[in-house]
């Protein structure tokens, strides 16, 4: 197969940031998406349908013309979230989820929550009006070891949660463990999780290749091989609750080639041809269309889109890095090559 036509499809996680970084992220993220779920974690969280609306509208700013994409706003969780806000979001057409990190789980996640109970309220009120929380799955204890803390999570957190609000509309984001994946393959409808470019690509090898990477340090951190393998199983199977989210996530240079560099990784200028190389070798090209544009808008009620894209074999030299204004950014396969190309949008 040297050409594959999909509907377009949708990114259920991505990182637009703010300012100078909507140029390119924008640009990078609307020219394979047709819609994205927009991460609220900003240096000021998107803790209201206020900050939202005020986000999006900046995000709006940087679409080409006569471009549709729709971004998908989230409100940031925090200990001190109003029920109100929920009956709110419900009211305003563009906020579609919300966002929940543990506190010091990652990055810009202080705000966080800083124990779950705290939100019972806010999560009943979710169950309530069928709005999906997103979950950052990851326990923030120092004692438990960093690749443990997913599947730490789903036994502390995560089941406990769902007993209590069996009716919650949940989404595991971006895991990355063999359990992660049971544990959703097994869950009621109700849950579903997205799974990055990057965790079926790499394993924990990836950090670690004749010296320290911090390109590929992201959070949750890449896994042994053989949960990249449950996770390629995942989404290229038939579980429908299984669907596309980047986590593309962009951070300064400067930020990650340090003494203690930030997570996260850029995937969104290759993200569709990126998905495409890790299903082709799976021997799973076909099922690409489900993942990418199916699945995600079947758990979260929105219409499959009505365009196609095209990729197309022989794809493109991945630059160094690229220009986010005043900084500079290196993208997931810096330097290298990239199997598929982006042929049309039609
Ligand atoms: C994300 C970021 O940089 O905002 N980082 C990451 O490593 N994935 C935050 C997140 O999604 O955890
Ligand atoms: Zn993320």
């Amino acid at each position: 197969m040297d050409q594959l036509t999909i509907i377009q499809p949708d990114d259920f996680h991505v990182h637009l940031r703010d300012g100078a970084y909507l140029t390119r992220t924008v640009i990078d993220t609307v020219k394979r998406f047709a819609r994205a779920i927009v991460m609220p974690n900003l240096n000021l969280p998107v803790t209201t349908v206020a900050l939202a609306g005020a986000y999006r509208q900046r995000i709006q700013a940087y679409l080409p013309e006569g471009c549709a994409f729709e971004p998908l706003m989230t409100l940031y969780l925090t200990d001190n979230t109003p029920v109100d806000e929920i009956r709110r979001l419900k009211g305003s057409g563009y906020v579609h989820a919300v966002k929940y990190y543990p506190a010091g789980a990652t990055t810009n996640s202080d705000a966080g929550v800083s124990a779950i109970e705290k939100v019972y309220d806010v999560i009943e009120a979710l169950s309530e009006l069928h709005v999906p929380l997103l979950i950052h799955g990851e326990v923030s204890d120092e004692k438990v070891d960093l690749f443990d803390r997913e599947a730490v999570f789903i036994d502390q957190i995560l089941e406990p949660l769902l007993q209590r609000y069996p009716g919650l509309k949940t989404v595991f984001e971006h895991i990355t463990t063999r359990e992660a994946v049971e544990y959703v393959r097994e869950g009621s409808h109700n849950l579903a999780a997205t799974i990055t470019p990057h965790h079926l690509l790499f394993n924990r090898n990836a950090l670690f290749e004749n010296g320290i990477r911090p390109h590929h340090y992201c959070r949750p951190i890449l896994k042994a091989e053989h949960h990249r393998e449950a996770l390629v199983e995942a989404a290229t199977g038939d579980c429908p609750r299984f669907f596309l989210g980047t986590d593309s996530a962009p951070h300064a240079r400067r930020l990650k080639e340090t003494a203690c560099g930030c997570a996260g990784i850029y995937s969104a200028h290759n993200a569709l041809e990126f998905y495409a190389e890790a299903f082709e070798d799976a021997g799973k090209l076909p099922q690409l269309e489900q993942f990418a544009s199916r699945n995600g808008a079947g758990f979260y009620g929105l219409p499959v889109n009505q365009f196609r894209c095209t990729l197309v074999r022989n794809g493109e030299f991945i630059p160094a890095a690229l220009d986010f204004g005043e900084d500079t950014v290196i993208p997931l396969r810096a330097g290298e090559s990239c199997r598929w190309r982006l042929a049309t949008n039609e």
